[in-house]
This record gives C-alpha cells, sequence and structure tokens, in this order.
C-alpha cells in the first residue's frame, strides 16, 4: 500500500490537496500571456504547485511545459547549462524539435554528456565571455518562440539570480522575455524581499512585468476532508480530534502536515486517535533532536535565546516590547534586532505580512515546536 501523504515531489492531482483558485489563476494568466511571480516562505507548496498546473497544462495538450530549478546555480553559465540540460530532455532527439534543438546546442559548443543511468543529455558550457552567455540565451529563446507551439517555462527559486556575479542577470532576462509571444513565464521562489524587490522595484528591469500571486496555508476545510478521505480510501480511519490536532501542530503548515499525516499512516493500527498522533509527533522530534542541537552549535547565545522566545510565544508581532523582551530576559534593542537580522538570513525564522502586522515565527516547525519544550 503506498503512503497517500507525500513528503517530496507531485504524483498527480490524487496526491494534491487543493489548490483549485491558485491553478486556475495560474492557468488563466498563462492563457492570456500574462508571467506569474509564485511567492511564499519556504516548503508552503510552490514547487508542488507548478508541477500541478504543469500536469493540468500537458494533460490537456495545452503547451510545453519547462521546470527549471535554479537553487544550486551560482552564476549566469550555471543558469546556461540547467536551462540547456532540461530543454534538452524536455525535446529529446527522437522528435524534429528536439533534432533542431541539439543542432543549435551543438552551435554553441557546449560539452554534452549522457547519465549513465538515464541515458539522458547533460549539457554545460564553459563560456569566458559575458557576451557569449546572452548570445546564447537569445539564440535559445529565439529558437523556442519560432517553433509556433506554446512553451511555458517556471524558473523555480528565481531569487537565485541575485547571487549571481553578473549584474545584468535581471536586464538581459527581461528584454528576452519581453519580445516573446509563445512562451509564458513562472517566477517562483521564497526569499520574499528579493523576489519582491526583483519584480517590483521601479528601478530594476522586472517591474510590473509579471502578476504577482502570494501562496498561503491550506485552508483547514480543505486539509480535514483530504486527509479523513485518504485515511478511508486505504481502509483505515483516523478521528476528527486526530487531524485538527495535526493541523494545530503543523500550523497547517505543508509539508510538516504532510511529514506527521505520513507518519501516522504508517502505524499498523486500522484506526488513528490522538494518542497515535502525540506518539508520532514526538517520535518525529526524536528523530530530529541531532540537528537541532547542531542549530545550537551554529548560534551565538543571543540568536539562540531570540529564537527560543519566538518559538515559546508563537507568533511575535512587537518583537522588542517591553514585555516580551523582559519575559525572555533578551537583552539590549540592538543585540535583539542584530539576532532577528541574522535569524531571518539564515532562514531559522521569517516575516510574515498579516491583516494586524507583521510578525515573526519560527521557519521549521518541528524546530518551533521542540524549542517550546
Ligand atoms: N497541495 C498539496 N497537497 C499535498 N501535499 C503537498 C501540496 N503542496 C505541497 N505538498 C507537499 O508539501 C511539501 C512541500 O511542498 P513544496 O516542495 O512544493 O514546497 P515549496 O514551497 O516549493 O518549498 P521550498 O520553498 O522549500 O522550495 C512537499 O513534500 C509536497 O509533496
Ligand atoms: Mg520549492
Amino acid at each position: 500500500m503506498k503512503n497517500p501523504f507525500l513528503i517530496s515531489g507531485y504524483s498527480g492531482p490524487v496526491y494534491f490537496c487543493d489548490r483549485e483558485e491558485e491553478t486556475g489563476h495560474i492557468i488563466r494568466n498563462i492563457e492570456n500571456g500574462v508571467n506569474t511571480t509564485l511567492l511564499s516562505i519556504r516548503r508552503i507548496g510552490k514547487t508542488g504547485l507548478i508541477r500541478h498546473v504543469f500536469y493540468k497544462i500537458e494533460d490537456q495538450k495545452k503547451a510545453f511545459c519547462v521546470y527549471i530549478d535554479l537553487y544550486a546555480t551560482q552564476n549566469m553559465n550555471d543558469f546556461m547549462n540547467e536551462f540547456a540540460t532540461t530543454l534538452a530532455k524536455k525535446f529529446p532527439e527522437k522528435k524534429s524539435i528536439g533534432k533542431k534543438l541539439m543542432h543549435l546546442l551543438k552551435g554553441l559548443r557546449p560539452l554534452i554528456q549522457f547519465n549513465g543511468l538515464t541515458g539522458e543529455p547533460e549539457i554545460s558550457f564553459e563560456f569566458t565571455q559575458e557576451s557569449q552567455i546572452t548570445y546564447s540565451l537569445q539564440s535559445l529563446f529565439a529558437f523556442l518562440e519560432n517553433q509556433n507551439i506554446q512553451i511555458v517555462i517556471a524558473f523555480d527559486e528565481f531569487q537565485q539570480i541575485n547571487e549571481y556575479p553578473e549584474k545584468n542577470t535581471e536586464a538581459v532576462l527581461r528584454t528576452i522575455i519581453q519580445t516573446l509571444k509563445n512562451i509564458q513565464f513562472i517566477f517562483s521562489g521564497s526569499s520574499k524581499h528579493l523576489l519582491i524587490d526583483i519584480f517590483n522595484n521601479s528601478k530594476r528591469p522586472f517591474f510590473a512585468s509579471t502578476q504577482a500571486i502570494q501562496l498561503g496555508f491550506i485552508p483547514d476545510d480543505k486539509y480535514v476532508p483530504y486527509i479523513k478521505a485518504h485515511f478511508e480510501q486505504n481502509k483505515k480511519e483516523i478521528s476528527e480530534e486526530a487531524i485538527s490536532f495535526i493541523l494545530k501542530w503543523t500550523k497547517s503548515h505543508t509539508y510538516y502536515t504532510q511529514v506527521v499525516c505520513n507518519r501516522v499512516f504508517s502505524f499498523p493500527n486500522k484506526k488513528i486517535i490522538l494518542q497515535d498522533v502525540y506518539r508520532a509527533c514526538n517520535q518525529l522530534l526524536k528523530e530530529q533532536e541531532i540537528v537541532f542541537f547542531q542549530y545550537r552549535n551554529l548560534l551565538t547565545t543571543g540568536q539562540w535565546n531570540v529564537l527560543k522566545a519566538i518559538a515559546k510565544e508563537g507568533n511575535v508581532y512587537q518583537i522588542l516590547e517591553k514585555r516580551f523582551v523582559q519575559k525572555y530576559n533578551l537583552g539590549s534593542t540592538s543585540s535583539i534586532q542584530r539576532s532577528v537580522a541574522a535569524l531571518v538570513k539564515k532562514e531559522m525564522i521569517y516575516e510574515e505580512q498579516e491583516e494586524r502586522g507583521s510578525f515573526y515565527a519560527v521557519y521549521d516547525c518541528f524546530l518551533s515546536r521542540w524549542l517550546e519544550k
């Protein structure tokens, strides 16, 4: 029996909860020639949503979808390698487009290797000048544009381009993207400030060129029946009480909810009750303990104390408020500010906007629960 609660990847709509509105929104954007920016804190389900949208589009043969993960790229050369390799996989040489694509790529003098296991091509370039990269990018996009097919390209972890030593990446991409008619884009990423800066800063070239979608938590009225149904479809049961505890404990954060559900589903019991969930949560925290102790060594005492205080408090709206500072004995305003900045940079905590203001919370839900104890 397959565990229906995925903790990585995408396996089709059956294992995907809700996101109907967002899926519809992105597909409408694509159909109307509007590029989309997808933003959220980590592990909420951006990549899953892109996969889901692509599944639907390709299922209805509306367009060819190309997914590119920029997470590991450090510069424009890496960007090109990733882009070219993904395209070569998407359009294999057996097809006529693939043949033409390979012809074009070879003209750009790459190193082409074939993965020993999958037989798929891996393409890498060794550009010595930025102008070569720009030229190659332009040729690749022009080639795609001229195939007279609809193409959707998702650049995931797009904020990564801020790390590139080349400072004109945005401008180069913007200039190319502006002219394309047959290619739509999804830009996705999790460092909210960086992405918002790329797209909303009027001095920067991507200004006003896309529509932003902020991905939030899956609402309980969608998640509860989804969890229940997956147990029932596998001739198991889970109590309402158990489900609501899971969602409360994980604060409905998608990845953590999936992990806890995956664990309780793996128990041999036919019926899962609250006690089973407690046991699963304790197991999960215990398993992560080594990593959590490791964090402690990597942070200063000040940072660790601020982190612990935020975990204990839940969402902290006023981090410098006297009551909060005194309760946790956090020291001077300037040292708290420094710690908060460092923790945000290390992605240990995040800042989120809400109607009543912005708040800080611990990123990793399990770490947060462990620190509370
Ligand atoms: N709608 C969904 N229903 C069920 N599981 C989901 C859903 N969306 C995402 N998941 C699962 O949650 C986990 C996190 O999702 P995903 O990797 O898409 O998040 P992300 O926002 O891209 O995270 P990151 O910012 O770290 O890249 C994955 O294991 C994925 O399988
Ligand atoms: Mg992702």
